[in-house]
């Protein structure tokens, strides 16, 4: 299939930008689109041939359901049982924006959109292009993020072409999604209300709102321990996994720097490509590594300062694509204090690696 790629300037964009995007979604075709959390691959959330498309797209498995977006908190009650009031409180702040939430789902939604849940994932990106895609679409979108199953999401319009051109119909380029990293998932089916995916609005942030919030024990999880089962079923597949083998070093950041710096020398002289992730504070102490060591090439990516986490949220995925373009065979990565947005940045990067972290 031919893949349209549309470019759309989400400062300046027209009604007429988004004609042929809402006509392929209402005919069931797939549209790859801009959120300001990752971007979107968009079917008919109503359509249970459209969700069938998404799945077999991304090769993902069909027991993994997708979160439906919508333009406007009224759109929500033709997809749920009934509207908490949590549900309505958590709109009031963080809608729209970066939080999905989990409700009963009414009987217009397919299971094939839910993976066969009774549940569905509600989300209201607050992306111009994402908003108004829905609307001109006049359906909610059913949208997993537009990534081939298993790789990192996709923050640009190029990623998306990487996984997908020729298995979806349209690519959406808006430019990049400013927070990197996907929603925050809020499951409020179960009390306490359960956070299952960690992301930007965080649990000191829902706190405010749900003072008894918390998070579902699998998102703590720090080992690789398959008797601790997430609860959302997307959580427990292998995820954003550079095709290279991904080590996170903890602990001071000088012994950090020096540990990596004693792996990858050895890795170099053994002839491998080495990728290492990094941050502005300790970028330089990497430099010189790759003298004397001619055999493996050496690929390092700082990402930003340790003390700005939205910098990091927003390169990280990028990075991880990085060096599965550069074939590093062996990639090794500074860890980022959890609490705050930190906590979604290890959960992805610990995931990536497979809960492969060494302390120093
Ligand atoms: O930021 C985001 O949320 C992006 C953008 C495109 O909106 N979307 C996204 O979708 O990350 P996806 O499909 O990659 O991740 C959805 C996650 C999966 O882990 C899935 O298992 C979980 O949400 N999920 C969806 N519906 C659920 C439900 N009814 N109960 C529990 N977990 C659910
Ligand atoms: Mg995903």
């Amino acid at each position: 299939m031919e893949t349209i790629i549309k470019k759309i300037d989400p400062n300046n964009m027209t009604s007429d930008d988004f004609s042929e995007a809402a006509a392929l979604l209402r005919e069931g075709k797939l549209v790859a689109f801009p959120t300001e959390t990752v971007y979107g691959l968009g079917g008919n959330a109503y359509d249970s041939t459209a969700s069938a498309r998404i799945y077999a797209a991304k090769g993902r498995p069909s027991d993994n359901p997708l979160i439906v977006h919508i333009s406007s908190f009224e759109e929500i009650t033709p997809l749920v049982k009934d509207i908490p009031g949590k549900a309505r409180a958590l709109a009031d702040r963080f809608w729209p924006g970066p939080l999905t939430m989990i409700l009963f789902k009414s009987d217009k939604v397919p299971k094939e959109t839910t993976g066969g849940l009774d549940t569905v994932a509600i989300r209201m990106p607050s992306h111009p292009i994402a908003n108004r895609l829905i609307k001109e679409a006049g359906i909610p979108i059913a949208a997993p993020s537009a990534n081939a199953s298993g790789r990192p999401s996709t923050t640009k319009a190029e990623h998306v072409i990487e996984d997908l051109d020729g298995r979806i119909d349209m690519i959406i380029d808006g430019g990049s999604s400013d927070i990197g990293l996907e929603s925050t998932i809020v499951d409020l089916t179960v009390s306490p209300a359960l956070i299952l995916r960690p992301g930007y609005i965080t649990i000191e942030m829902l706190r405010e709102v749900i003072p008894d919030i918390e998070y579902d024990k699998a998102v703590l999880k720090r080992i690789k321990d398959d008797t601790i089962v997430a609860k959302a079923p997307g959580m427990k597949y292998r995820h954003y996994a550079p095709k290279g083998e991904l080590t996170i070093y903890e602990g001071e950041i000088g012994r950090v720097s020096k540990a990596i710096r004693e792996a990858a020398k050895e890795k170099l002289d053994a002839g491998y490509s080495v990728g290492i992730l990094t941050s502005d504070e300790l970028a330089e102490s990497y430099a010189g590594l790759q003298t004397g060591c001619d055999n493996g090439s050496l690929y390092i990516r700082d990402i930003g300062s340790r003390e700005n986490e939205e910098e990091i949220a927003a390169g990280l995925f990028d990075a991880l694509r990085y060096f599965d373009e550069v074939k590093a065979d062996h990639i090794y990565a500074e860890s980022f204090v959890e609490g705050g947005l930190g906590q979604a940045i290890m959960n992805r990067l610990m995931k990536a690696a497979g809960y492969h972290i060494i302390e120093v």
